[in-house]
């Protein structure tokens, strides 16, 4: 009887302390889901001071960006203690031998001790954090996209099992019951997690810039907006300099400077030193773009219409908004001999696979061609006027709310 009493109670007892531990340990998880959500400050922890980041389990993973996102652990800061003069911003997702040119571009590149380059990862790799973590020429800050399919496997924004596939048609949607039956985009597909990534984080990226990184809080200038696959020239500095005073005398209405274009170096030694103004164009301009702060100011104050235009492409919504919701369209400060070069060539529109080490050989001989154009003593203005942009259809794969809804949440959240 005795005994049967101590055992019942030793049940008793496993089980309420079961009960407590998970208890205890949603609480501890949903701390921090809310810490990254609301940038709540938490105790830190030992490596405070180094950039650490731990790949082990998807939950450590997002307890590492949210910790990194906000530390911001300037790397070789000692070494480089005045303001940057320059701000490059760089969207990386997975093509490490890429991000490897771009990286022995920036330090060939000269004057690299005043820039300031912020890596915005959606992809977490040993790899790629280690290619970063091995600069030591210029200031560095890795940033992390929180909401990346990475860290959300099975569930939004990654592609929930429950999803509705890509092709289902709605009435077969709404029988399956499948979670976004009632939202396909406007050519009736449904949402594709991988599809929807880049737009999110470069919305993301834009307000985290602006209006987290504690570094940049005095910051006046431009950000230089570029990709993992692209490549600076040599004199990107002088030449920003120049079109940014450029732009302060005789274009002051330019609200983004295109320090790149995709028309390749086969000209470059006319073009080095021209610049031109015209209308701001997706297809044109999207290389290499220049950023200032009443820029972002202006595209957040059309926040619900960039996140809810149904085009997954950031550039192609920049364009709708342009000369609609901002009601005076865009205006750009062209390079019309490019600063930046694209060397990715695994894009959905290229026969051959990607090959980074034919990329490099095409980088090697563009360099060897504009060498003795680079650094132009004086920039000539060219103006063109503004030209007309009639409206685009729009692309889809942005028609799911949940999208929408994450989407204008990152501004909301100050
Ligand atoms: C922007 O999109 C809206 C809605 O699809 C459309 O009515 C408008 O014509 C577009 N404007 C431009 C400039 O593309």
């Amino acid at each position: 009887m005795r005994l049967r009493l101590v055992k019942k109670n030793v049940v008793l007892f496993l089980m309420m302390s079961l009960i407590l531990f998970i208890l205890y340990y949603s609480k501890f998880m949903l701390t921090i889901e809310s810490g990254v959500l609301d940038n709540v400050p938490h105790k830190g922890t030992q490596d405070d001071d180094t950039n650490t980041f731990n790949y082990g389990t998807v939950l450590q993973m997002r307890k590492s960006v949210y910790d990194s996102n906000y530390r911001q652990f300037i790397q070789n800061a000692d070494k480089f203690a005045g303001d940057p003069e320059v701000v490059i911003v760089v969207q990386v997702h997975n093509r490490p031998a890429y991000l490897k040119m771009l990286i022995q571009s920036l330090e060939k590149a000269s004057e690299i001790g005043k820039f300031f380059v912020v890596f915005s990862h959606d992809y977490f790799s040993e790899e790629i954090g280690d290619l970063v973590k091995g600069i030591t020429f210029c200031k560095v800050l890795q940033i992390y996209f929180p909401y990346s399919t990475q860290l959300y496997p099975n569930e939004f924004p990654g592609q929930d099992p429950l999803d509705c596939p890509r092709d289902i048609s709605k009435e077969d949607a709404r029988k399956t019951e499948c979670l976004n039956a009632e939202h396909p985009d406007a050519y009736g597909h449904y949402r594709e997690a991988s599809i929807t990534q880049t737009k999110h984080h470069w919305w993301w990226k834009l307000h985290f810039v602006f209006e987290r990184l504690k570094v940049l809080q005095g910051y006046k200038g431009f950000a230089v907006f570029i990709e993992e696959d692209n490549y600076i020239l040599p004199d990107f500095f002088s030449f920003f300099k120049s079109m940014t005073n450029l732009r302060d005398k005789d274009c002051v209405d330019c609200d983004v400077l295109a320090l790149g274009n995709h028309d390749g170096v086969s000209q470059f030694a006319e073009l080095s030193s021209k610049t031109e103004k015209s209308g701001w164009m997706s297809t044109k301009n999207n290389i290499g773009m220049g950023i200032s702060r009443e820029l972002y100011y202006k595209l957040m104050g059309c926040n619900n219409e960039f996140c809810n235009y149904d085009d997954y492409n950031w550039d192609w919504t920049l364009q709708n908004l342009s000369g609609t919701c901002i009601k005076k369209p865009l205006k750009v400060l062209v390079a019309c001999g490019t600063r930046v070069l694209h060397t990715g060539n695994c894009g959905l529109h290229q026969k051959e696979a990607c090959n980074s080490e034919v990329a490099q050989q095409k980088v090697d001989a563009a360099l060897e061609k504009v060498r003795t154009a680079l650094f132009p003593q004086k920039l000539t203005l060219t103006n063109h006027g503004s030209v007309e942009h009639k409206p685009h259809m729009k692309n889809g794969g942005w028609g799911d709310i949940r999208d929408h809804i994450l989407c204008a949440n990152y501004a909301a959240r100050l």
